[in-house]
């Protein structure tokens, strides 16, 4: 049962879909002190949670800051990403807080929800190794409290409170080839026949900021897509789907139809003196749209028809933290002091304070503070400044949209995902995880983020395959790749100046190839797997240690996971590797998936063992007692033959295997009509 407590005067975010009666008297695990809590970490508790955040899936041992940032490179020292998902779930002995230390509490499985839109700072045996310290910015909350006799138990009882999870249409299961950007039609165009030249499978083209008229939302460039329309006509006949980005800020300029009805309208973000507020992002100077006023939310999100109308069905909403490149009070501080230092001998402190203040020109915490919204929530006037709701913008700009596309396509659903997130944007889309960096690294998060995220509501998830930033290699990308086989969305994206990334311009095609034909061999599991994690709150993607909690090993692998019930995956993220390490928890029997054949089939007992991972090969390990339905391979979702299964199992009484099957596009869910049993 869910408990929920009130301190100070909660702003409401419309995380949760219900809210428990309000318990009287104290959390019993956690400490109240000042404007936070904290609670005593016994040496073998881990710490699950927190979403899309740096570092591992146990987040002991370092600092996080709940404030969705703009942060391009995602590096190990950071504190933020662009989502707040303040999801907590404790396992192991837990302590209640007037427990002493040398009492036994004896296993627990404890989850906390801290609904606040402004910041959180989560110190988790960063500063003291045995203790967690949560401070808030502004101590107004509401916290639910769960308890469970397994960490999947209070998983679902949160899911449950936050309510179901996005589902996109089955094409956006299908690989996604993007970069920033496609500058003309014929680029996308040439997306589209080299993939068929080479018999790659691709469900869906991305285009980014380039194709808009002056990087303004919901324009068309005329020069460089002036075939817009006949353009995805094409694409559509070659069952490829066109999704383009939309930004947070809108342009400023004369004759902008969006620009000179936001303004008629007073639904952009004020300043102090109750004027639009004026940031620089792409286009140049820009208004926020105020996305937490009703009316500014559902005007913006109506602009979506320009584009549906156009025949467009999936779009990815982005710099939606929301991210800004400058203010003109910020501009004007740092030009003054540059104007007073110019001439100046510089000196260490002098020569680091001109550097310190250009580099953070871009999303500066005053600016932040500076600008207001219109919120039928906050207290007094409905106004409130921009920081005490940080949180919620991204999550209410791909609400606008989803709120609208389901008016617009009431019967068909949309694809839609969003950079900037919070609990309960879960429910209207998915999120990619940002601009990652063509780093071994950055595959290793991309596996950890993915059980983090699903335990906070966010299934529809994935990383920029081959890396955003910087230049990826071939082996690199065949990895991510290898990886991406699993993750829900499956899309390649990479940055302006970095190298090209496309399949097609590596050497090693059949390699490709092979990995992509595995992700539309493995659809019908895949897509079983994400429709009932959504439709009864659990996750496709698990930690180990949820299934095996008393396995001293399994408790404490952060490089293997879970998929479903059926699946263990170990994916391969060092440079120069032929195989790697796997912890092998039960009896399992491996199917090394080549393209269209299996390699190998051999059983595992329980143990380590050495693995051999040549690139291009997918292994998978299936649990004893369990079996997986196998497609054959498809250059399109549509295509991936549903009706012809073939039936991978281990063990003479394997169990019957759910397999949820519709027609991928309509909103009717259930799970006791799509559900068949083989
Ligand atoms: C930032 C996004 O994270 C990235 O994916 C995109 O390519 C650029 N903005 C340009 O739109």
């Amino acid at each position: 049962m869910t408990k929920r407590y009130q301190f100070g005067n909660p702003i409401e975010t419309e995380a949760v879909l219900y809210k428990p009666d309000i318990t009287k008297g104290e959390c019993e695990w956690l400490q109240q002190s000042g404007r936070g809590f904290s609670c005593h970490l016994s040496r073998e508790t881990i710490v699950y949670g927190l979403g899309e955040s740096v570092r591992g899936i146990n987040k002991r041992g370092w600092l996080y800051r709940s404030f969705c940032s703009d942060e391009p490179e995602h590096r190990e020292d950071r504190h933020s990403l662009y989502g707040a998902h303040n999801f907590l779930l404790l396992s192991g002995d837990v302590y209640r807080k007037e427990d002493t230390e040398d009492a036994l509490p004896g296993q627990k499985n404890i989850g906390f929800f801290f609904d606040t839109p402004g910041e959180i700072v989560f110190d988790i045996g960063y500063t003291k190794s045995d203790q967690m310290e949560i401070t808030f910015s502004d101590f107004d909350l509401e916290l639910y409290v769960m308890e469970g006799d397994s960490p999947d138990e209070v998983v679902s009882e949160f899911r449950e409170l936050a309510g179901r999870s996005y589902i996109p249409p089955k094409w956006a299961f299908g690989y996604g080839q993007s970069r920033w950007s496609y500058e003309t039609s014929d680029d996308v165009r040439k997306i589209a026949e080299e993939h068929k030249r080479l018999k790659i499978p691709l469900d869906s083209v991305y285009l980014d900021i380039d194709y808009m008229e002056r990087y303004k939302d919901f324009t068309i460039d005329e020069k460089n897509f002036g075939d817009f329309d006949q353009l995805v006509r094409e694409m559509k006949e070659e069952k490829i789907h066109l999704v383009p980005i939309i930004d947070a800020g809108v342009k400023i300029e004369e004759g902008y139809d969006v620009y000179e009805e936001g303004k008629e309208k007073g639904y952009f973000c004020k300043d102090e003196n109750g004027e639009d507020f004026t940031v620089g992002v792409w286009p140049g100077k820009c208004h926020f749209p105020d996305m937490l006023n009703e009316e500014a939310r559902h005007w913006f999100g109506d602009k979506y028809h320009l584009l549906t109308d156009r025949g467009i069905d999936g779009f990815w909403n982005d710099m939606n933290e929301p991210a800004i490149f400058y203010s003109e009070k910020r501009l004007e501080k740092v030009f003054s002091r540059m104007r007073e230092l110019m001439g100046e001998n510089l000196d260490i402190d002098t020569f680091f304070e001109m550097t310190g203040m250009v580099a953070g020109i871009a999303n500066h915490r005053e600016d932040y503070e500076s600008f207001y919204h219109s919120y039928p929530y906050a207290p007094g006037d409905r106004k409130i400044r921009h920081d005490k709701v940080h949180n919620l913008y991204g999550y209410y700009m791909t609400r606008a949209a989803a709120e609208s596309l389901e008016k617009l396509s009431p019967e068909k659903r949309i694809l839609l995902f969003s950079r900037a997130s919070y609990i309960g944007m879960h429910r209207y889309g998915g999120i990619w995880q940002g601009d990652n960096m063509s780093w071994w690294s950055h595959l290793l998060l991309n596996i950890k983020m993915m059980p983090s995220l699903n335990m906070c509501g966010f299934l529809y998830t994935g990383a920029d395959l081959g890396g955003f930033g910087s230049d990826t290699t071939e082996e690199l990308l065949l990895r991510f790749l290898s990886f991406g086989v699993f993750t829900p969305l499956m899309r390649n994206h990479a940055a302006k100046g970095t190298r090209r990334q496309e399949i097609y311009c590596f050497e090693n095609i059949e390699c490709f190839r092979d990995i992509l034909k595995v992700r539309y061999r493995l659809l019908p599991y895949l897509y079983s797997e994400y429709m009932k994690a959504a439709l009864r709150g659990t996750m496709m993607f698990r930690p180990l240690a949820f299934r095996y909690p008393g396995d001293k090993i399994a408790r404490h692998v952060e490089d293997q996971l879970l998929l479903g019930e059926e699946l263990m995956i170990a994916p391969v993220y060092e440079q120069n590797a032929i195989g790697r390490a796997v912890y092998i928890p039960e009896r399992m029997k491996l199917f090394r998936f080549r393209g269209d054949s299996i390699d190998e089939e051999r059983v595992y007992e329980k143990g380590y063992y050495f693995v051999d991972m040549p690139l291009g090969d997918i292994c998978i390990f299936l649990r004893e007692g369990h079996k997986i339905p196998v497609a054959d391979s498809a250059l399109r979702v549509e295509n991936v033959p549903v009706e012809k299964l073939e039936i991978y199992s281990f063990g003479e009484k394997a169990e019957p295997y759910e397999l949820y099957a519709d027609d991928g596009e309509t909103r009717e869910y259930s799970l006791e009509k799509n559900i068949i049993r083989i």
